[in-house]
Protein backbone atom coordinates (compact mmCIF):
# COMPACT_ATOMS: atom_id res chain seq x y z
CA UNK A 1 0.00 0.00 0.00
CA UNK A 2 2.71 2.47 0.36
CA UNK A 3 4.74 1.82 -2.24
CA UNK A 4 3.05 -0.50 -5.15
CA UNK A 5 3.41 -3.07 -7.01
CA UNK A 6 4.47 -4.17 -10.58
CA UNK A 7 4.75 -7.47 -12.27
CA UNK A 8 2.89 -10.80 -12.89
CA UNK A 9 1.18 -12.23 -10.15
CA UNK A 10 -0.79 -15.56 -9.27
CA UNK A 11 -3.26 -15.23 -6.83
CA UNK A 12 -5.94 -17.93 -6.20
CA UNK A 13 -4.53 -19.66 -9.38
CA UNK A 14 -5.64 -16.78 -10.75
CA UNK A 15 -3.01 -14.54 -12.90
CA UNK A 16 -2.84 -10.67 -12.62
CA UNK A 17 -0.14 -8.51 -14.74
CA UNK A 18 -0.71 -4.80 -13.55
CA UNK A 19 0.95 -2.54 -11.90
CA UNK A 20 -0.62 -0.77 -8.56
CA UNK A 21 0.17 3.05 -7.68
CA UNK A 22 1.73 3.91 -4.00
CA UNK A 23 -0.86 5.49 -1.69
CA UNK A 24 1.37 6.65 0.79
CA UNK A 25 -0.42 10.48 0.30
CA UNK A 26 -2.64 8.27 3.01
CA UNK A 27 -2.34 8.77 6.73
CA UNK A 28 -1.08 5.66 8.42
CA UNK A 29 -4.12 5.28 10.70
CA UNK A 30 -6.17 5.37 7.68
CA UNK A 31 -4.15 2.90 6.09
CA UNK A 32 -4.09 0.69 9.17
CA UNK A 33 -7.75 0.94 8.96
CA UNK A 34 -8.46 -0.36 5.35
CA UNK A 35 -5.73 -3.17 5.99
CA UNK A 36 -7.37 -4.48 8.97
CA UNK A 37 -10.85 -3.96 7.06
CA UNK A 38 -9.74 -6.28 4.06
CA UNK A 39 -8.25 -8.69 5.73
CA UNK A 40 -11.39 -9.10 8.13
CA UNK A 41 -13.84 -8.94 5.42
CA UNK A 42 -12.40 -10.40 2.35
CA UNK A 43 -10.47 -13.25 4.38
CA UNK A 44 -12.70 -14.31 6.97
CA UNK A 45 -11.74 -17.74 6.57
CA UNK A 46 -7.89 -18.00 6.75
CA UNK A 47 -7.20 -15.39 9.03
CA UNK A 48 -5.61 -17.26 11.93
CA UNK A 49 -7.61 -16.51 15.51
CA UNK A 50 -4.17 -14.98 16.65
CA UNK A 51 -3.84 -12.40 13.90
CA UNK A 52 -2.68 -8.93 15.18
CA UNK A 53 -4.53 -5.98 13.76
CA UNK A 54 -1.89 -3.60 11.96
CA UNK A 55 -1.58 -0.02 13.87
CA UNK A 56 -0.70 3.30 12.80
CA UNK A 57 2.71 2.97 14.12
CA UNK A 58 3.59 -0.09 11.67
CA UNK A 59 3.02 2.05 8.39
CA UNK A 60 4.53 4.47 10.07
CA UNK A 61 7.80 2.36 10.46
CA UNK A 62 7.54 0.90 6.56
CA UNK A 63 8.01 4.49 5.36
CA UNK A 64 11.12 6.14 4.07
CA UNK A 65 12.56 3.14 2.86
CA UNK A 66 13.17 4.13 -1.06
CA UNK A 67 11.28 0.83 -1.83
CA UNK A 68 10.19 0.85 -5.84
CA UNK A 69 7.13 -1.26 -6.67
CA UNK A 70 9.92 -3.19 -8.65
CA UNK A 71 11.36 -4.16 -5.47
CA UNK A 72 7.67 -5.24 -4.03
CA UNK A 73 7.63 -7.32 -6.36
CA UNK A 74 10.86 -9.37 -5.55
CA UNK A 75 9.55 -9.12 -1.92
CA UNK A 76 6.73 -10.97 -3.04
CA UNK A 77 8.84 -13.30 -4.48
CA UNK A 78 10.76 -14.34 -2.01
CA UNK A 79 8.19 -14.13 0.26
CA UNK A 80 6.03 -17.04 -1.77
CA UNK A 81 9.64 -18.78 -2.05
CA UNK A 82 9.59 -19.09 1.78
CA UNK A 83 6.30 -20.24 2.03
CA UNK A 84 6.46 -22.89 -0.57
CA UNK A 85 9.74 -24.20 1.19
CA UNK A 86 7.84 -23.85 4.48
CA UNK A 87 5.08 -26.03 3.34
CA UNK A 88 7.65 -28.41 1.80
CA UNK A 89 9.12 -28.68 4.71
CA UNK A 90 6.13 -29.15 6.83
CA UNK A 91 4.87 -32.22 4.83
CA UNK A 92 8.06 -34.22 4.88
C1 LIG B 1 -6.50 1.20 -0.64
C2 LIG B 1 -6.83 0.50 -1.72
C3 LIG B 1 -6.02 -0.69 -2.16
C4 LIG B 1 -5.50 -1.73 -1.44
C5 LIG B 1 -5.60 -1.97 0.04
C6 LIG B 1 -4.82 -2.59 -2.36
C7 LIG B 1 -4.13 -3.73 -2.00
C8 LIG B 1 -3.43 -4.55 -2.88
C9 LIG B 1 -2.64 -5.67 -2.52
C10 LIG B 1 -2.45 -6.20 -1.08
C11 LIG B 1 -2.10 -6.19 -3.63
C12 LIG B 1 -1.14 -7.38 -3.73
C13 LIG B 1 -1.85 -8.67 -3.84
C14 LIG B 1 -0.86 -9.79 -3.72
O1 LIG B 1 0.35 -9.55 -3.62
O2 LIG B 1 -1.27 -10.97 -3.69
C15 LIG B 1 -2.56 -5.40 -4.75
C16 LIG B 1 -2.25 -5.61 -6.07
C17 LIG B 1 -2.68 -4.82 -7.11
N1 LIG B 1 -3.43 -3.66 -7.01
FE1 LIG B 1 -4.15 -2.85 -5.33
N2 LIG B 1 -4.93 -2.07 -3.63
C18 LIG B 1 -5.65 -0.92 -3.55
C19 LIG B 1 -5.98 -0.07 -4.58
C20 LIG B 1 -5.65 -0.26 -5.90
C21 LIG B 1 -5.99 0.63 -6.98
C22 LIG B 1 -6.75 1.94 -6.83
C23 LIG B 1 -5.51 0.10 -8.09
C24 LIG B 1 -5.56 0.57 -9.51
C25 LIG B 1 -5.38 1.85 -9.82
C26 LIG B 1 -4.86 -1.15 -7.74
C27 LIG B 1 -4.28 -2.01 -8.60
C28 LIG B 1 -3.64 -3.17 -8.27
C29 LIG B 1 -3.02 -4.05 -9.24
C30 LIG B 1 -3.05 -3.88 -10.75
C31 LIG B 1 -2.41 -5.08 -8.52
C32 LIG B 1 -1.60 -6.24 -9.10
C33 LIG B 1 -0.21 -5.73 -9.34
C34 LIG B 1 0.66 -6.70 -10.11
O3 LIG B 1 0.14 -7.50 -10.89
O4 LIG B 1 1.89 -6.62 -9.93
N3 LIG B 1 -4.97 -1.33 -6.39
N4 LIG B 1 -3.38 -4.40 -4.26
Amino acid sequence: MLYGLVGLIEVGGERFSGLMPSFSQIEDIELAGIANYLIRSLNETVVPNEFLAYSAEDFAASRGKGMRQVDMYKMRRNMEKQVTAATNEGGR
